[in-house]
């Protein structure tokens, strides 16, 4: 049993992750760190954690507790550098939230202080358990597709005001990018690399203001790989539209309608007709694999040296 603890309270460790680890056999939900000890206990409580002591404010002596195996870092972007650090230091494994870091220097010093302790390091990048994404990324890598021309992706989201911490400089980078654009890229980058080579040249273009946040409110971005691929994805937090990913390619295309975003549903249509696929919490697949890595002493899908890459694309991208 991998006994995990939860850093932040919000809304992707209550909707997504407690129930996700809870799912998953081989996870317990052990402690939680909260800046609020009251909150903290109350979270654990409300989810079970299985700590005779669950709740903390101190992220020390969060760590310091020699029956947590492991960590996942869900607060805003600009703490999991620290955060993960901190954890590494103290020999816990760490799942962290997209994006990992929000600079190159962060993410380069995750990477190496969790290298030389000896943990496992996971990016939570949950489009990837999407059961129907991975059929399309099977058929895709093995060459059923053909040469990829373009790719693209849209996922948005509608704030009702520039008050979340995305939109500030505290604690966040980027908006849109750091909402859904990360993910956006993540599975552009998933789908392509592995045929099409990396990304070599980045543009963009971000829209600012419109709720008064100097961060990215829109942003659309392009990206060339190797072959010649050219890839575009768009993010925003200020418009509400169906998500959307598509591949077109020299033998097939593929549209994905409504496959981003939380759910394990949507539909995936290529010229064969509807792919068809089982529909399952994308976030226990990504648990499972952070435990399985864990406990079979190997890498995780999403490691950080790709989170690290999306975050060097997303600099680029918006500085
Ligand atoms: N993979 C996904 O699908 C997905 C979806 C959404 C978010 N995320 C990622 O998960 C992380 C958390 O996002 P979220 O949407 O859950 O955010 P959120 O609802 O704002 O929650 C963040 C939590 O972090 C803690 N926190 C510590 N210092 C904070 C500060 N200065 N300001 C605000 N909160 C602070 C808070 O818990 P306490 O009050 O208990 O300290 C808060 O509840 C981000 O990195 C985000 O990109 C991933």
């Amino acid at each position: 049993m991998i006994r995990i603890g939860m850093m932040g309270t919000g809304s992707i460790s209550r909707d997504a992750l407690t129930p996700a680890i809870a799912s998953v056999p081989g996870a317990q939900l052990w402690s939680v760190l909260s800046r609020d000890e009251q909150r903290a206990s109350e979270f654990a409580a409300a989810n079970g954690a299985a700590s005779p002591t669950p709740g903390y404010a101190d992220l020390d002596a969060f760590l310091a507790d020699p029956d947590l195996d492991a960590v996942i870092v869900a607060t805003p972007d600009g703490m999991h550098a620290e955060q993960t650090i901190a954890a590494a230091n103290a020999g816990k494994h760490v799942l962290v939230e997209k994006p990992m870091a929000t600079s190159v220097a962060d993410a380069d010093a995750m990477v190496s202080a969790c290298a030389k302790a000896g943990v496992k390091l996971a990016v939570a990048y949950h489009m990837r358990w999407h059961v129907g994404h991975r059929l399309l990324a099977e058929r895709v890598h093995g060459g059923a597709f053909g040469d990829i021309r373009t790719a693209h992706a849209r996922w948005t989201f509608k704030a009702a005001d520039s008050t979340n911490w995305r939109a500030h400089d505290d604690v966040g980078k980027w908006w849109g990018l750091a909402g859904v654009g990360t993910h956006s890229l993540d599975w552009l980058r998933w789908m392509l690399v592995p045929t099409c080579g990396e990304v070599t040249d980045v543009s963009s273009a971000i829209t600012t203001g419109i709720l008064g946040s100097d961060h990215d409110e829109v942003a659309a971005a392009t990206l060339k790989f190797e072959s010649g691929a050219i890839a575009q994805f768009v993010s925003s937090a200020v418009f509400l539209a169906p998500t959307r990913a598509e591949i077109c390619a020299s033998d097939d295309y593929a549209m994905c309608e409504e496959t981003l975003g939380r759910s394990a549903g949507g539909r995936i249509l290529t010229s064969a007709g509807a792919l068809e696929f089982e529909e399952v919490d994308p976030y226990a697949g990504e648990i499972a694999d952070f435990v399985d890595a864990i406990a079979q002493d190997r890498e995780p899908e999403v490691g950080g040296e790709e989170g690290r890459r999306n975050v060097e694309i997303l600099c680029a991208l918006c500085p």
